[in-house]
């Protein structure tokens, strides 16, 4: 049978994706490094699941070094699709000196798997772009045929990397689709993200830190609707890129008030200076994604929240 490559394995999305794929009877090859970018137990436990699939093969490792040796090329001969989703995420770290782990691990590692992936022919290859590539703008819904003037460094690495896979449709007509994901909340989520972030405080009892004075909106997306998306995305047609979002938009204050009030807490919220990088609103026209990939959200904030508020009450309390 051929197989799927999942980049990314453990992480948040990557892992969701994985095990997807498994419960779809499929085989998978998940590649991950288990970068320091936060804790290695939790990307454990975002695997163990898939880990025990007789169906999944794990290679903990550096894409860009299973490249340069050539097993890369080896893992993707037998593959039908490449969802490359490793990637260095995270805005407001992605100045100063910490820029050069961005640049290898987004725009590199894609290069390479481009690279790959063309000359074995894989027939497929998913991109895991981002809202980010749109930039701080005042034109809502966001558009696929906008102009992207990313804000953060991390958004132009997300932008390039999203370059690059044209230009492997366009030159040698392989097989690519961008999907632009936007802020994707759920179980297994990164520590580093604010729904994460905001349920830990709060079930610990502590403060809420928000960035700015809290009325900026995010499209939240939850996570199993981004998964219909990315694994629709592989039959798409070449070179597609599409926005995937939860398709409603939700100011900060307004979250912190649903989880208060659905947690059944009192939520203190600590204010700081808004960040670089972090953009006012978000919000996303999804009639690409509608119309070319049947995609449809089917999980709302209120359940979402409550689904990642009841994995984080498991992990805290038992
Ligand atoms: N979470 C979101 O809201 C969101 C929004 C927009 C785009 N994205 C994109 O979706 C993808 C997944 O994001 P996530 O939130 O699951 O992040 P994550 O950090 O949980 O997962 C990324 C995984 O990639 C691995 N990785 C990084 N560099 C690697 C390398 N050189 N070799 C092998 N593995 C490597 C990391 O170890 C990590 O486990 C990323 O491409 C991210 O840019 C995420």
């Amino acid at each position: 049978m051929s197989t799927a490559i999942v980049t990314g394995c453990a992480g948040f999305i990557g892992s969701h994706l994985t095990d997807r794929l498994l419960a779809d009877g499929r085989e998978v090859v998940g590649i991950d490094s288990f970068e320091d970018y936060y804790p290695r137990a939790m990307k454990e436990d975002n695997i163990a699941q898939a880990r025990d699939h007789e169906s999944f093969e794990l290679i903990e490792a550096d894409l860009l070094s299973l490249a340069e040796t050539g097993r890369l090329r080896e893992l993707m001969d037998d593959a039908e699709v490449v969802y490359h989703l490793a990637a260095q995420p995270g805005v407001r770290a992605s100045w100063g000196q910490e820029f050069h782990i961005y640049e290898r691990n987004n725009i590199m590692v894609t290069q390479a798997l481009l690279e790959t992936a063309n000359h074995v022919e894989v027939p497929a290859f998913v991109y895991a772009s981002s809202s980010s590539v749109y930039g701080d703008t005042d034109i809502l819904p966001m558009r696929e045929d906008a102009v992207c003037v990313p804000y953060s460094p991390y958004g132009v690495t997300k932008l390039t990397a999203e370059h690059l896979c044209r230009l492997y449709t366009r030159n040698f007509g392989f097989h690519t689709a961008s999907l632009r994901f936007f802020t994707v909340y759920g179980p297994r989520q990164r520590p580093d993200m604010a729904f994460r972030r905001f349920i830990d405080k709060a079930l610990a009892g502590e403060p809420i830190v928000v960035y700015g004075d809290g009325e900026q909106t995010r499209d939240f997306t939850y996570v199993t609707d981004i998964v219909d998306g990315i694994i629709a995305a592989a039959a798409a047609p070449a070179g597609m890129v599409a926005n995937l979002a939860g398709g409603s938009r939700v100011s900060l204050v307004d979250v912190i008030d649903t989880l208060a009030d659905f947690m059944g807490v009192a939520i203190r919220v600590d204010r700081q200076p808004r960040q670089a990088g972090d953009v006012r609103d978000t919000w996303a026209s999804i009639e690409v994604a509608q119309k070319v990939l049947n995609y449809g959200p089917e999980v709302g904030l209120a359940e979402g929240l409550a689904a990642e508020v009841a994995w984080l009450r498991e992990r805290r309390f038992g």
